[in-house]
């Protein structure tokens, strides 16, 4: 089975002032001026096609997830700026609370699966996500959405070595290459902490979050020579596997009554580990 993800970039205008655009690696729709901007994560699983070489044709993927989908996010932000308006209350829905919150990206993300399930056949969705802001996105895996999935990205910068005392130095040298330099090289980290939480439960609130990954990973690392400051990784080569591993294990029962999902680090922009148990 393949998965094939496809990202969908568009701009919604709160201001009236949405053009069409030509440029979708940019955004279309597109604006003239300020506007929310929104990346779309299609995340579709099927087998491949023998005569096309496809699972779906992306350019099939653009169009329809454009044509259907824009919409829902355009009624949402209309809908959240006029209940916004009128005390948290949709004049349109009276009753609804629409907050803006994650739990109601959720909602929105639901509908969405709703509206394309049955536009890939025969492959299947296998996960929605909107990106919020180029380091954080919210998504959903099951049409329903009752679980809510919230990612996050961190930077760290730090130095390590790549040596096992258990091989010779030829042997470090070839096996560990550059990395094996006992004097250090660095790199600027990124880490991606994904949480989940049921949809229906309490509000997820990011600030908690933030501190705790900072606290509770980020501090012991950033600005650190991993192998001679940070007690895990004086036994345990500090490769984008084993920090993956040890981020995880820092936050796994820190971020109560979330669940820690998985953590992906990028050592930079062509290697990165993910984690989860
Ligand atoms: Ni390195």
């Amino acid at each position: 089975m393949h998965k094939l993800s496809r990202q969908i970039r568009f701009a919604i205008s709160p201001f009236e002032t949405t053009i069409k655009g030509s440029n979708s690696y940019c955004a279309k729709p597109a604006t003239n001026g300020l506007a929310l901007y929104f990346a779309l994560w299609v995340e579709l699983k099927g087998s491949v096609n023998k005569d096309t070489g496809f699972v779906v044709n992306v350019t099939d993927i653009d169009k329809i997830v454009r044509n259907k989908t824009v919409e829902i996010f355009d009624e949402f932000v209309r809908d959240y700026l006029a209940a916004a308006a009128n005390g948290g209350l949709n004049p349109r829905h009276l009753g609804r609370g629409l907050n803006g919150g994650f739990e109601q990206i959720g909602q929105l993300l639901s509908q969405v699966w709703k509206t394309i399930e049955n536009e890939f056949t025969p492959a299947k969705i296998d996960s929605l996500a909107v990106e919020l802001m180029p380091a954080r996105k919210v998504s959903i895996k099951e049409s329903g959405g009752d679980m809510l999935y919230f990612s996050e990205k961190f930077e760290f910068s730090a130095s390590h070595t790549l040596w096992n005392d258990k091989f010779s130095d030829e042997e470090n040298e070839r096996i560990f290459g550059k990395c094996a330099n006992r004097s250090g090289h660095g790199h600027n980290y990124i880490v991606e902490v994904t949480v989940k939480k049921p949809a229906a439960g309490e509000p997820l609130k990011t600030g908690d979050f933030e501190n705790i990954v900072s606290s509770q990973f980020i501090r012991i690392v950033d600005h650190k020579n991993l192998n001679a400051d940070v007690e895990h990784f004086k036994k345990v080569n500090p490769t984008v596997e084993n920090i993956a591993e040890f981020a995880f294990n820092s936050l796994a029962d820190k971020l109560k009554p979330m669940e820690l999902d998985s953590v992906t680090v990028w050592e930079n922009d062509r290697t990165f580990c993910c984690y989860r148990q």
